[in-house]
């Protein structure tokens, strides 16, 4: 038996309970393992929230889409897409469903291993953010000599998105709070404070023009700076705003009508890894909260106030 979460209703936090689940053997091309940490991201608020569908067969609902932890049982073939998986092994796991969890059991395709360099919660909290901000550099070919903007640089994805772009050779200016501006500024970034008058600030800094916009935030202020600054629709994306495809601009996520970029994503697993494991991509923590204490984890990330990526501890 493990200790599961699960989302019993429709609501906010309250609606979270722990609950006691069997553990099943691993069958074919299957694996299990023991949890160590457990990244919690927005979109595991917004599934019991309500806000991507309330279909109350969908309850209760387990939560929460990567982890990382110690291979406990292989079943037959399982292989992983860096080779046969043993028991003993580190490893992170992404993507899956019901990450919140003390163990769980999943296919080895979603196995990847864990440098020695990171620790369990920086492993945990890597992969959802660093694929997404792989998905939107790819989609928007943001490479080098560009300017990139990216809105809400200081969350999850952004600090990902700031710092591949750095690695590819991009200037990246960045719209964030004002108490995150030194943090972006290591990281490369120009930042910007968003709000009234953003746009007149990102053209004094970049008289030349942007390339390409990053939209982690849905705000029609960030979707309007971008279309205002940025002549090339296609170079514009957003994984936040999903009525913004009538705008001619990229869509990307699980939302309606959305690109998934399932491979993009599954690919870019392992290069995040070995950026962590050398150190040239860094997971900027918030806070760790003990599985029992999910609910105020959720109210944190739903707070906007992590400052960094939130970690689960089974
Ligand atoms: N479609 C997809 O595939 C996909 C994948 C991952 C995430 N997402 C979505 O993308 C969004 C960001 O995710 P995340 O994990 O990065 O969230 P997060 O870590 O909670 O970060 C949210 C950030 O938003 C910033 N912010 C709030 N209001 C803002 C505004 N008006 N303008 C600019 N920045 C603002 C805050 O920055 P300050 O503290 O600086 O104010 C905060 O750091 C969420 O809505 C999430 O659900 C979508």
């Amino acid at each position: 038996m493990t200790t599961a979460v699960v989302a019993t209703s429709f609501g906010g936090p309250e609606s979270l309970e722990l609950v006691e689940t069997e553990v099943p053997a691993p069958g074919p091309g299957k694996v299990a393992i023991s949890v160590l940490a457990i990244g919690v991201n927005p979109i595991d608020l917004k599934l019991y929230g309500g806000q991507m569908g309330n279909d109350p067969g969908s309850l209760p609902m387990r939560l929460g889409f990567e982890a990382a932890g110690v291979v406990t049982a292989v079943g037959p073939d399982a292989n992983g897409p860096e080779g046969p998986v043993s028991v003993g092994d580190e490893v992170i796991v992404f993507r899956i469903s019901g990450a919140y969890a003390g163990d769980v059991v999943v296919p080895a395709s979603a196995l990847v291993r864990k440098p020695v360099s990171l620790d369990w919660p920086q492993a945990a909290g890597l992969m959802l953010t660093g694929a997404t901000a792989v998905h939107l550099l790819t989609a928007t070919d943001v490479g080098e000599g560009d300017t990139v903007l990216i809105h809400g640089a200081s969350g999850g994805v952004g600090l990902m998105a700031v710092q591949l772009a750095g690695l590819r050779g991009a200037r990246v200016i960045a719209t964030a709070s004002e108490h995150r501006h030194g943090l972006l500024e290591e990281l490369g970034a120009e930042p910007v404070t968003y709000g009234d008058g953003l746009l007149g600030r990102v053209q004094a800094l970049a008289p030349d023009g942007i390339d390409a916009a990053l939209d982690l935030i849905g705000s029609d202020e960030a979707l309007e700076t971008s279309l205002a600054l940025v002549a090339d629709r296609d170079r514009i994306a957003t994984i936040a705003n999903f009525s913004a495809g009538s705008a001619g601009i990229k869509v990307l996520g699980g939302g309606p009508g959305a690109d998934p970029g399932e491979e993009i994503r599954a690919g870019a697993r392992v290069p995040l890894a070995r950026h962590a494991g050398d150190g040239s991509l860094v997971v900027h923590l918030g806070a760790t909260f003990p599985l029992d204490e999910v609910a105020d984890a959720h109210r944190l990330v739903a707070a906007g106030k992590a400052n960094g990526k939130v970690i689960l501890l089974p």
